[in-house]
């Protein structure tokens, strides 16, 4: 949820720190700040609201902070405590030795914070983090060594956490650690890094290792060294990240949204490379490990996601109980960690998330881990947390995504699922062979016309424009595409603030139909297939209450030009796959309306792109 940088080395540590936590901006975004080293002293430098603020301080004072070779810094989405310049991190304890930077929730600092107000701390902030600045202060005073201070500190604190620590004493070195939250170290020649994730990294370096939960790693220029919590060395495992720093641009494009959408061609490509070779040729799925007998066997799927990937795993339950005749459950997250689940193993449980540090799906995912179900993750990010909790991982391969709104992760997750259906429709035999190849042959020829869409966004404009001004909006589809109908609201209300929202059509009349006026704006999405005379007819209901009435469609019907004001045409597709075609539009309606409100498309207010808290 926040994002962390360390650096130390022989460069001037306020520039590496600026650009972490500019590559790091997607984790959240409404307050900053840097702890560095100056003349033997740590001196913070905090600032509310965007990063640039944090810019503009530290350009009056360059030339002193520039001095420091040393420094933490930390850009913040707010748990505990508003967005203020007290609250940013860096957090110090009340010498002003010691400086801390921390992504997660610090579950006790309550009574750890009444427990050292009655030593005699002042606490200066609402936050959470404070306590760690203390507590670390306190014990660094009794055992003289920062690591070992960090390590006794880290014993009393429950809850998640990466944390990053500093002590004037110390000028070069940087005491790094955490629990349930993400932190990678980067290699360099006499300098060395730390992040909450690689992009802050790959401008310096390609080594870097992934700090487990607990283990404690001590930066100096020229050293790394590893223990875990009860102060046993540990053997470092270096990896080479596969990023490249191209990934961080725009390319030309004015927002990263905009880039991503115009990825989504290639980022089919990849998906399906090396899986999906021909289409008379078998889906290849070596990362699906399970068993092909307990495969064959199962009797129950539960899929775990929120948000984006939610809807995608909508979709992805419709292809598996279509294909393979497996019931299949999906539900929220944060719903699913509450309540009793009835899973076992003979569940495949499916963990959805492009980020793969999502807190409410790494929890579920854990609890059916524990019960003993196969678990299977879909990610973007196979170095993430959730990753690691695998039996069967499966990578999407979108790219690093910046903009906070998901698109090209999103289509990769669809793509994703429509392999796995058709991998264990062809484990278990349940599919018509026919029906199958013809699936595969769409797929292979779906980024043609994505592309098509991607060259002619007039209409999508044209619509953008004329609907902007909307105070609320309805998409409405029905079967596989009630989930695009949910993804397009979703984007609309992300990124635009519009009140939007995603109904079955056939529920419109049971309630939400009383909403229609001639100032609301229904979008059908009305695809050609067995439930298109069905959304035809509710587009006549809303219609007849005087709503503003758009297509989506796949259909050249030259009737529909009587009933829709606006109608954004798509190449024709087939039902079943048609989700991973509409939703491209709806993307880019979505980002033209908050483009035409002079929005911020790529980091909308109060969001951030991985929440890592519960
Ligand atoms: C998508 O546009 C959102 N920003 C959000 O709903 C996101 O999909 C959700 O937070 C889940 O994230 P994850 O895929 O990284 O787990």
């Amino acid at each position: 949820m926040c994002g962390i940088v360390g650096y130390v080395g022989n460069k001037k540590a306020v520039d590496v720190l600026l650009e972490g936590l500019t590559s790091l901006e997607y984790r959240g975004y409404d307050s900053s700040g840097i702890a560095v080293n100056i003349d033997g002293k740590v001196q913070l430098f905090k600032a509310a609201g965007k990063l640039q603020n944090l810019k503009n301080i530290v350009e009056k004072n360059y030339a002193e902070i520039s001095k420091s070779t040393i420094g933490i810094g930390h850009i913040r989405w707010a748990t505990h405590g508003a967005p203020t310049v007290e609250n940013a991190h860096p957090h110090s304890c009340n010498c002003g030795k010691v400086a801390v930077v921390h992504n997660g929730i610090i579950e006790n600092f309550k009574e750890l914070r009444e427990r050292l107000e009655k030593n005699g701390c002042t606490f200066r902030s609402q936050t959470d983090t404070e306590t760690i600045a203390h507590l670390v202060a306190t014990k660094f005073g009794e055992v003289h060594n920062l690591t070992e201070a960090v390590r006794l500190a880290t014993k009393e604190i429950e809850g998640a956490y990466a944390i990053c620590v500093i002590h004037q004493d110390l000028p070069d070195t940087i005491v790094a650690t955490r629990r349930n939250a993400p932190l990678v170290v980067g290699l360099g020649e006499g300098e060395n890094y730390v992040a909450s994730d690689v992009p802050a990294l790959i401008q310096y370096t390609k080594k870097a290792m992934y700090l487990e939960d607990n283990q404690i790693v001590t930066l100096t220029p020229n050293s790394i060294e590893l223990i875990d919590i009860d102060n046993n060395p540990l053997k470092q495992k270096v990896e080479t990240l596969p990023w490249e720093p191209v990934a961080l641009s725009k390319m030309g494009y004015k927002h990263f949204m905009l880039k991503e959408i115009h990825e989504q061609p290639d980022v089919v490509r990849n998906v399906l490379s090396g899986k999906l070779r021909a289409s008379d040729e078998k889906v290849l799925l070596k990362e699906v490990t399970l068993d092909k007998e307990k495969l064959r066997n199962l009797n129950r799927i539960q899929i775990v996601a929120c948000g984006t990937s939610l809807h995608a795993a909508m979709v992805g339950k419709y292809l598996i109980e279509e294909f393979c005749g497996i019931p299949v459950d999906v539900e929220p997250s944060s719903e699913y960690i509450y309540r009793k689940t009835i899973t076992d193993k003979n569940t495949l449980v499916i963990g959805v998330s492009q980020s793969g540090e999502t807190a409410d799906t790494i929890t579920a995912v854990r609890q059916a881990k524990s019960k003993g179900s196969h678990i299977l993750i879909i990610t973007n990010r196979p170095d993430s947390t959730m990753a690691r909790e695998a039996d069967s991982l499966v990578p999407v391969n979108a790219g690093i995504e910046v903009s906070v709104a998901a698109t090209k992760s999103y289509i990769a997750q669809l793509i994703s699922f429509y392999l796995i259906a058709i991998y264990m429709a062809e484990v278990k035999n349940s599919m018509d062979l026919k029906e199958l190849a013809d699936l595969k042959h769409e797929l292979i020829i779906l980024p043609q016309k994505i592309e098509k869409i991607l060259a002619h966004t007039e209409d999508i404009q044209r619509c953008a424009r004329k609907f902007s001004g909307s105070k609320d909006f309805i998409f409405i589809a029905r079967g596989i595409n009630f989930p695009t109908a949910l993804e397009g609201a979703l984007k609309l209300k992300e990124i635009s603030y519009i009140n939007a929202t995603g109904y079955t059509a056939g529920e419109l009349k049971h309630g939400p139909i009383a909403m229609l006026d001639e100032s609301m704006p229904v979008l059908s999405i009305l695809m050609k297939g067995k439930v298109y005379d069905k959304i035809l007819s509710n587009s006549e209901e809303a219609k007849a209450r005087n709503a503003r009435m758009i297509a989506l469609t796949d259909s050249e019907d030259e009737k529909l030009k009587e009933l829709f004001e606006n109608i954004i045409e798509i190449p024709e597709i087939s039902e079943i796959l048609s989700p991973a075609l509409a939703v491209v539009p709806l993307q880019l309606l979505a980002y033209y309306i908050a483009e035409f409100l002079g929005k911020d498309v790529d980091q909308p207010r109060n969001l951030a792109k991985s929440v890592t808290v519960e």
